[in-house]
């Protein structure tokens, strides 16, 4: 066999010339796209002046810059994305990782490729397909090697948002999530004695044209770091608002304005409005969402809209939903115990959620079997619900939480009826025997765990039922849903 050309050419090279760059992950400023290529990209929220202006979610503008390596004034692209109604803040961005259009376009291919999985079988959208509401609808995923996992396959619809990424939360940025499934056995790694990450770098370094657009992006090869960060580059532009609901909102604050000893809750008229408005603009989306057909049921805008009004109600007051589904993604970002994964009231020791994800050190017991509260918005792309994906509909989730969840001795405070133990606890301490009511159990001190029965009539139900459908909103953009969609193909 001839000797290899390049360690000929290494023999032959004269010994001071300077050694051949090493990639060593560190940004060379060379490699990137001039400063004048580089467009960054905005986001613009309804709190700024600027968000009525924008036509649509993305667009192109220009501006002006300073080169910081050469002084020069430059006229620059600059990618402004409109913030959907209802999302009243942008998402955070991490100061080490700005968004710009090319990192955006990189983590774009990235999510959609099966590059990232050792067999070549799946990629992030096998599982989280814009088609399937950024979801699988699976009860629980199965990744490589058609293998099942134990649990639900979450939305990527505004987890830009969230304060902590996975069902358990063990990882607390974008950045971090995106680095897990590579290396996970169960989503898109064969297994073998490697190093995952490193594996799927050097399947990266073979196509010459992913290569570049690493270095122009970050000025060195791909890595493990940068693939994160531009993968969560991508995710963060995943958003999802303009619901009914938040329409019903700006026709509520336009009243107010217009007189302002009107109710401050939102009414059906203000519902119905919206409603009248979808229909004036033949927006099918939102009112298949709400079960109303486009071309017959434009008479039916008054009464929805009251039951709306009502489920709205009910989400706030009788059914408590509101003590943990609050804010703009109608999450608190926290964690709590429902019961989910228990059988016959006992939590297997798979379960412990939110427990088992914390450090050693700073476990905390009255999070054993939590996990976190979903948003609630684009529910109906993304049924089966709850984390290990056991109820199928809407309906039977709401019937689940009218029984008080599923009793267990962790369950949370807020699920059960504190003031039934608090009477339970004095008869006791009093001497008497109590009753424990029906469904109801001792936790390992004795002390009562009794669920909070909501007690919601049919007419609730399906109020509360029709106020989750009307929080659905726009599909996500198709400049984002659409793998093929670039930016530079717009021009
Ligand atoms: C085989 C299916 C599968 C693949 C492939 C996959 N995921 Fe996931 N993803 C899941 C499941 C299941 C969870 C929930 C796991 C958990 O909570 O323990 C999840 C969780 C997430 C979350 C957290 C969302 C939230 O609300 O907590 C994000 C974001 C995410 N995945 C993005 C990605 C990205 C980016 C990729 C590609 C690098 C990817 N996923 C690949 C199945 C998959
Ligand atoms: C004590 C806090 C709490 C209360 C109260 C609460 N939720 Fe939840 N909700 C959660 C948590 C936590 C989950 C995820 C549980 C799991 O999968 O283990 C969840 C899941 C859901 C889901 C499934 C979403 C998905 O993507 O799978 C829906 C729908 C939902 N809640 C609606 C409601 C409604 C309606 C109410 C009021 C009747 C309500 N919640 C009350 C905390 C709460």
């Amino acid at each position: 066999m001839s000797i290899p050309r390049s360690l000929f050419v290494l023999a032959l090279a004269p010994l001071a010339v300077a050694a051949p760059p090493v990639d060593d992950g560190l940004p060379n400023e060379a490699k990137k796209l001039p400063f004048k290529d580089d467009a960054r990209i905005e986001f613009v929220a309804g709190t700024s002046p600027e968000w009525k202006t924008l036509p649509k979610f993305w667009n192109e503008a220009t501006e002006g810059a300073t080169d910081p390596a050469t002084g020069q004034k430059v006229t620059k692209r600059v990618v402004k994305l409109k913030v959907p109604l209802g999302l009243s803040t942008a998402p955070a961005v991490p100061t080490e990782n700005p968004m710009t259009v090319a990192k955006w376009e990189l983590g774009k291919k990235l999510y959609f490729s099966k590059i990232l999985s050792s067999n070549g079988t799946r990629s992030c959208a096998s599982c989280h397909d814009p088609k399937l509401g950024w979801s699988d609808q699976s009860k629980t995923s199965s990744g490589i090697n058609d293998q099942l996992g134990p649990i639900n396959s979450p939305t990527v619809v505004n987890s830009a948002f969230n304060r902590f990424q996975f069902w358990n939360g063990r990882a607390d940025s974008l950045e971090n999530q995106s680095q897990g499934p590579v290396g996970n056995a169960l989503e898109m790694f064969g297994g073998g004695k490697g190093d995952p990450w490193e594996e799927a770098v050097g399947r990266i370094l073979k196509d010459a044209e992913l290569v570049k657009r690493f270095e122009q992006v970050f000025g060195h090869g791909p890595s493990r770091d940068a693939a994160a960060k531009a993968i969560a580059t991508f995710e963060r532009t995943v958003l999802c608002g303009n619901s009914i609901v938040d329409r019903a909102e700006v026709e509520k604050r336009k009243r107010l304005s217009d007189d302002d000893t009107g109710k401050n809750e939102l009414t059906g008229p203000d519902v119905a409005k919206a409603i009248q408005a979808a229909f004036a603009a033949k927006d099918t989306n939102a009112l298949k969402a709400l079960k109303l057909d486009p071309e017959k049921d434009a008479g039916k805008a008054a009464v929805v809209g009251e039951q709306i009004a009502l489920g709205r109600a009910v989400f706030f007051g009788k059914a408590r939903c509101s003590n943990c589904h609050i804010g703009d993604g109608y999450t608190d970002h926290g964690f709590h115990n429902l019961g989910v994964g228990v059988k016959d009231g006992k939590l297997p020791r798979s379960e412990f959620g939110r427990y088992d994800a914390q450090p050693t050190g700073h476990k905390d017991p009255a999070l054993v079997g939590a996990n976190k509260t979903p948003g609630l918005r684009g529910l109906l792309d993304t049924a089966p619900y709850l984390h290990d994906g056991s109820e199928t509909t809407l309906e039977s989730v709401i019937d689940f939480y009218d029984r008080g969840g599923n009793v267990n001795e962790f369950l949370s405070p807020k699920m059960r009826d504190t003031a039934a133990e608090a009477e339970y606890r004095k008869a006791k301490a009093e001497g008497k025997t109590p009753e424990l009511p029906k469904g109801a159990i001792l936790d390992r001190a004795g002390n009562p765990v009794i669920p909070f029965l909501l007690k919601l009539t049919a007419d609730e139900k399906a109020a509360l039922v029709l106020f989750l459908r009307a929080l659905q909103g726009d599909p996500v953009d198709a400049t984002v849903a659409d793998e093929k969609w670039l930016p530079g193909a717009a021009k």
